[in-house]
């Protein structure tokens, strides 16, 4: 089929590489003109496994092109799918302003029957507002389509994840759209639920959060088990053996980050608050959350005692691993309270480090993470990088001033760790 893609970030550039992968027409439409030269050109602006063959092998196929001109976009398709951002505004709602300019720029657009499909994150009833927006902007009064389709993929795994959903949402107004729907992600051979629109919007807020909660109870476990020598990575196996449950997101941690959970939170609980309701259980998720990061801070000075003037490693950067994203990332959100605290620091991540550098200063960046714990007094794992696993550990015990190693991903294991010598500190164990 012919589509077209509003927004080129991590969903919509995933989206339209996927979408051409199984042989859909697909133009990209950014208004980041440096970005479409990039793509044009066969850059990628952004990191993720699989992508940049993906849009290479597309893009040479001339399945996939990209643009600057929504009305172009428009044009050459018959279904138009919006992946812009809905970033947070400082009261925890969302901005839904991009969403509305695009909506406006379709509507300008359109000379015939299309179907505008929002896969941008929004609060329930948006894709009325939508509607309602393409309705009175609309030049030409031509028929058309709202239709929200929510993405769940993950950075770090996003190609993996549309290719094989776990399952697609289709929500509608009507049935007209939904055949092209159905016949868009037939390639794709997921489950496809149809749904009211409403519903389809809340499925995305209500499955982000639940994710939250349960990272932020198995972090609130942790803390049980610390008091009680229990050990967290065997509770959640426990746990996680119950096919009700699952082990899946029950990873103790330093905290979640990244620009999906933290802003969806905020969003889902000012959406329940302006229907009337309190959702005081996510805010317990975001306070759990943020007491995370202020334990793991005084592990680390309980530890160390006094941080000035001395200098701590700090192994990964990124808000998770397989990415180069760093946006509300716990490991950042560490760095510069150890900085606060007047540590020199020492880091490294193996693929967001050039991100870091327009954030994180006066701090030593080191390519090899074998090295950055010469010197230190401390290292510390902020970030689950699968390769942190590999670390030479003898190599980093003779690098450190004092064996004290912090892990805020429990990625080594215990028994092994007190053998080499390790004064070690994870999470819950
Ligand atoms: C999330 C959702 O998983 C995805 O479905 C949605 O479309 C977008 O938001 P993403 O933000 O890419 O995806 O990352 P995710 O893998 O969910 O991790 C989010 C954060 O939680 C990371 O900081 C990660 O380190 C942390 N995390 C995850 C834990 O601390 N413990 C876990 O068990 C899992």
């Amino acid at each position: 089929m012919n589509l077209s893609i509003i927004g080129t970030g991590y969903v919509g550039l995933v989206t339209g590489a996927c979408f051409a992968e199984v042989g859909h027409r697909v133009v990209c439409v950014d208004n980041d003109a440096a970005k479409v030269r990039t793509l044009q050109a066969g850059g990628i602006p952004i990191y993720e496994p699989g992508l940049e063959e993906l849009v290479a092998r597309n893009r040479d196929a001339g399945r996939l092109t990209f643009t600057t001109h929504t009305a172009e976009g428009v044009e050459q398709s018959d279904v138009v799918f919006i992946a812009v951002p809905t970033p947070p505004l400082p009261d925890g709602s969302v901005d839904l302003s991009y969403l509305e300019k695009v909506a406006r720029e379709i509507a300008a657009a359109m000379t015939r029957y299309k179907i505008v499909v929002d896969k941008s994150t929004v609060p329930v009833k948006t894709g009325d507002k939508v509607a309602e927006t393409i309705k009175r902007y609309g030049k030409a009064k031509v028929d058309f389509d709202v239709v929200s389709n929510p993405e769940f993929l993950r950075e770090g795994f996003a190609v993996e994840d549309l290719m094989r959903p776990d399952r697609i949402v289709i929500g509608v107004r009507s049935p007209r759209p939904v055949a092209a729907l159905k016949q868009i992600y037939a390639p794709f051979d997921a489950p496809i639920i149809v749904t009211d629109i409403n519903s389809a919007e809340l499925i995305k807020h209500a499955s982000n959060s639940f994710l939250a909660l349960k990272i932020s109870y198995v972090n609130a476990l942790s803390v049980v088990c610390e008091a009680t020598g229990a050990n967290i990575q065997e509770v959640a196996n426990g746990m996680g053996m119950d096919a009700r449950i699952g082990r899946r997101f029950l990873q103790a941690s330093l905290g979640f980050g990244g620009s999906c959970f933290p802003k969806d939170l905020s969003a889902f609980i000012k959406i329940a608050e302006q229907v009337g309701y309190d959702f005081r259980l996510l805010k317990e998720v975001q306070r759990i959350n943020a007491d995370q990061m202020e334990r793991f801070v005084k592990k680390i000075t309980d530890t160390l005692w006094v941080l000035k003037d001395k200098t701590i490693g700090v192994l990964g950067l990124a808000f998770k691993q397989n990415t180069d994203d760093i946006r509300m990332s716990p490991a950042l959100e560490l760095c510069h309270r150890l900085q606060k605290e007047g540590a020199a620091l020492r880091v490294h991540d193996p693929k967001a480090m050039e991100k870091a550098r327009a954030v994180l200063k006066d701090v030593t960046f080191v390519a090899d993470m074998n090295a950055v714990a010469e010197g230190c007094d401390a290292l510390v794992i902020a970030t689950e990088w699968e390769e942190f696993k590999q670390l030479d550990l003898e190599r980093v015990r003779r690098s450190l001033t004092h064996p004290i190693l912090f892990d805020g991903r429990n990625l080594f294991d215990l028994a092994e760790m007190e053998r080499l010598g390790f004064i070690y500190k994870s999470i819950g164990r």
